[in-house]
C-alpha cells in the first residue's frame, strides 16, 4: 500500500511552469526566433541545459558551449527575477490541503524536482517543513525521464518505489515515474499525460483515500 508521496515542484505545487516558459520564450525572442506553448510541453521537468539545447535546435542554432552556459545562466537571472515575489499566497490550488492530509496521515513526503531553484522556491513559499525529503537538481543530475530523481527521494525515505505515488506536470516526469515502477498522478492535461495512473487539473480533486485507491 501507500506509504510516501512524491512531489515534483513546477506545475504541481507552485504556478511557475508559466515562469519558465516566458523565460525561455524571452531567451529565443531575443536569438531571433519563437516556439509554442506546445513545443513549450517536451521542456517540462527538463533540465536547464537540457532545456536549453532542446530550444537551440528549435531555433536551428549550433552555439559553442561556453555561450550555452551564458545563455542558461541569462534565462535562470530573468527566471529568477520572475519568482523573486513569490509567497505562500501562490501555491497552486489544493497543494497545502494535501500536504496537510497527507503529514497528519503519517504519509511520508518528498520532493523530486530538476531545479535548482527548489529550495528558494520552497523557503518563500513556507513549503520546506513538509519535507521528509528533498531531491532537486543540485543532488541529480540526471533529467527525467531518468527516474533517478524519485528513486533517489524513495531511498532517502526508506520506502520501496512501489510504495510511492509521484505528482508530475510533466510528460517527461510521468514517463520518469512510471520507469521507476511507482503510481502517477499526473496534474494537467489528460491528452499530454495520458500515461499516468490517473489526471486531474489539480489538487484538490485529490486526497488520500483518492490516493490509496490506486493501490
Ligand atoms: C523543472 C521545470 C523545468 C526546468 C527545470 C530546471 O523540471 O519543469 O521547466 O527547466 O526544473 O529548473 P531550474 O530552476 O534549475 O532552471
Ligand atoms: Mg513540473
Amino acid at each position: 500500500g501507500l506509504e510516501a508521496c512524491l512531489f515534483d515542484l513546477d506545475g504541481v505545487l507552485v504556478d511557475t511552469a508559466k515562469y519558465h516558459f516566458l523565460a525561455w520564450k524571452k531567451l529565443a525572442n531575443s536569438l531571433g526566433f519563437d516556439f509554442s506553448e506546445q513545443q513549450n510541453e517536451q521542456l517540462k521537468g527538463i533540465s536547464r541545459v537540457e532545456s536549453l539545447r532542446k530550444i537551440l535546435s528549435w531555433g536551428g542554432l549550433d552555439i559553442p558551449q561556453q555561450r550555452q552556459n551564458e545563455l542558461a545562466s541569462l534565462k535562470n537571472s530573468w527566471y529568477v527575477d520572475m519568482i523573486a515575489n513569490m509567497r505562500h499566497e501562490d501555491l497552486l490550488p489544493g497543494a497545502v490541503e494535501l500536504l496537510n492530509e497527507l503529514r497528519s496521515n503519517h504519509v511520508k513526503i518528498a520532493l523530486g524536482s530538476a531545479s535548482k531553484n527548489a529550495k528558494l522556491i520552497l523557503d518563500n513559499t513556507r513549503l520546506t517543513p513538509y519535507f521528509d525529503a528533498l531531491v532537486d537538481g543540485n543532488i541529480v543530475s540526471q533529467s527525467k525521464p531518468d527516474p533517478a530523481v524519485f528513486l533517489k527521494g524513495a531511498e532517502l525515505l526508506q520506502v520501496l518505489p512501489s510504495a510511492c505515488v509521484v505528482f508530475e506536470d510533466a510528460v517527461a516526469g510521468v514517463e520518469a515515474a512510471l520507469r521507476g515502477n511507482m503510481k502517477t498522478i499526473g496534474i494537467g492535461d489528460q491528452r499530454e499525460l495520458a500515461k499516468a495512473h490517473l489526471v486531474v487539473d489539480d489538487l484538490t480533486h485529490i486526497d488520500l483515500k483518492t490516493i490509496q485507491n490506486l493501490f
